[in-house]
C-alpha cells in the first residue's frame, strides 16, 4: 500500500468511526465501537500496520495524520460516554422520582386498651393525692393471699373468693383472687406514712357472664398514717367519684365485711345511667357499688409490720373492669378480652 492510499484509508477510518460513536446508545454498544477502530485488534491498528511497507520519509507523515485522526475519536468517545452516562442518570432520576403530591398512607393509629386507660385515669386522680402506683405479682402464695389478710385456711370467709390454685403445689400458690395481697406487700415493704395503689388483673373461679370474669382487674388504694380516720376515706373517695364520674356524682357508705378491715363499707355512686330515678342498669335502686373498703385491721396491719397503736389506715379494692363499663357504657365484661378489633377500634 502506497502513501496516498493509506492517508485515504485513515480519512475513511474517521469517517465511519465518528457517526458509530454518535449512533453508540448505550456503554456497552461504545466499548464495542471504541475496540472496533481503536483497540488492540481495531481497524486503526490493523491500517497503520501497513507503514512497513512505506519509504522512511513517508512514514512521519502516516504518524502525523494518524495522531489527530486517534485524538479526535478518543474524545468523541469520552464526550458519548458522558452524555450516555447523563442520559442514563436522568432516566433513573425520572424512574425513582418520588411523587410528593400523593396522599400519604394512613397509619392506623393505636389506642391504649380501655382497661389500661382506666387504670391510669384512677392512677392519676388519687396521684393528686399523693398515691404512688407499685406492682406486685398475680401469683401469689395462700399467705399473701389469704393468711396475713386475716383469712386463716379452713376460714369461712374463704368462701367469698372462688379461688384458683396452682396445680402440684399443694394449695401454696394461689392466681390472686384479688389485689389485697399487695396492699400486705406494700406494708412490708415500707414505713409510713403509706400511700399506694396496687393495680392488675385478679382472678376467680367464676361462672362467667356479662358482669362477671374469671379474670377481671381491680386496684387496691392504701393509706397508713397517724390519726387516719374513715372520714379521710370517705372525703378521698368523694373526691375520686366527682372527678371520675362528674361533679354532680352522689355517693353513701353502706356497712360492708371483709376479714381485712374494719370497719368495712361498701361504696356507692349515684346510678350513672339514670341519675338515681332508679333503672334496669342500679336494679332500681339508683345507686352502683363501685368498691369495697374499710380501716385496715388491727391484725393486719401488725402482719406488715406495722404498730396499730401508732398507725391507723384504710384500704379500699375497686374493680376496674366496672369503672371502665360505667365511663364507656359498655354492656359485657367479655368485650375487655376477647381482642375483637371493632370493640377496640372504638377507643382510638
Ligand atoms: N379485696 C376485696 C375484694 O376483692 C376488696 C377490698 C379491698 C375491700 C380493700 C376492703 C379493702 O373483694
Amino acid at each position: 500500500m502506497d502513501l496516498a492510499s493509506l492517508l485515504d484509508r485513515l480519512t475513511a477510518l474517521r469517517q465511519q468511526a465518528l457517526p458509530a460513536v454518535e449512533k453508540a446508545d448505550d456503554p456497552d454498544e461504545l466499548d464495542a465501537v471504541e475496540a472496533a477502530y481503536l483497540g488492540r485488534n481495531g481497524e486503526l491498528r490493523k491500517l497503520l500496520a501497513n507503514i512497513g511497507q512505506l519509504s522512511g520519509e513517508d512514514r512521519p507523515k502516516v504518524d502525523a495524520a494518524a495522531n489527530p485522526i486517534r485524538e479526535e475519536l478518543e474524545a468523541a468517545i469520552a464526550a458519548r460516554r458522558a452524555r450516555l452516562d447523563s442520559i442514563a442518570l436522568d432516566v433513573r432520576l425520572a424512574r425513582e422520582k418520588v411523587d410528593v403530591t400523593l396522599p400519604g398512607r394512613a397509619l392506623p393509629r393505636g389506642a391504649l386498651h380501655p382497661i389500661a386507660e382506666t387504670s391510669r385515669e384512677i392512677a392519676r386522680i388519687f396521684g393528686q393525692f399523693g398515691f404512688v402506683t407499685y406492682d406486685a405479682p398475680e401469683v401469689e402464695t395462700d399467705e399473701l393471699n389469704f393468711q396475713l389478710l386475716n383469712i386463716p385456711a379452713d376460714h369461712p370467709a374463704r368462701d367469698l373468693w372462688d379461688s384458683l390454685y396452682v396445680a402440684g403445689t399443694d394449695r401454696r400458690w394461689v392466681l390472686r383472687t384479688h389485689t389485697s395481697p399487695g396492699q400486705m406487700r406494700v406494708m412490708q415493704a415500707h414505713k409510713p406514712p403509706i400511700r399506694s395503689l396496687t393495680p392488675g388483673r385478679c382472678y376467680r373461679y367464676e361462672a362467667v357472664d356479662a358482669s362477671h370474669g374469671f379474670e377481671f382487674f381491680q386496684v387496691e388504694g392504701l393509706m397508713v398514717d397517724e390519726g387516719t380516720t374513715m372520714a379521710h376515706l370517705r372525703g378521698l373517695l368523694d373526691e375520686f367519684a366527682h372527678a371520675m364520674f362528674g361533679a354532680g356524682t352522689r355517693t353513701r357508705f353502706r356497712p360492708g365485711y371483709y376479714p381485712f378491715t374494719e370497719p368495712s363499707v361498701a361504696f356507692d355512686i349515684s346510678c350513672t345511667i339514670c341519675g338515681g330515678v332508679g333503672c334496669p342498669a342500679c336494679k332500681r335502686t339508683g345507686w352502683l357499688t363501685i368498691l369495697g373498703a374499710g380501716m385496715v385491721h388491727p391484725v393486719v396491719l401488725r402482719n406488715g409490720g406495722i404498730d396499730p397503736e401508732t398507725y391507723q389506715g384504710f384500704a379500699l379494692g375497686m374493680g376496674i373492669d366496672r369503672i371502665t363499663m360505667l365511663r364507656h357504657g359498655i354492656p359485657d365484661i367479655r368485650a375487655f378480652l376477647e381482642d375483637d378489633m371493632r370493640f377496640l377500634e372504638r377507643f382510638a
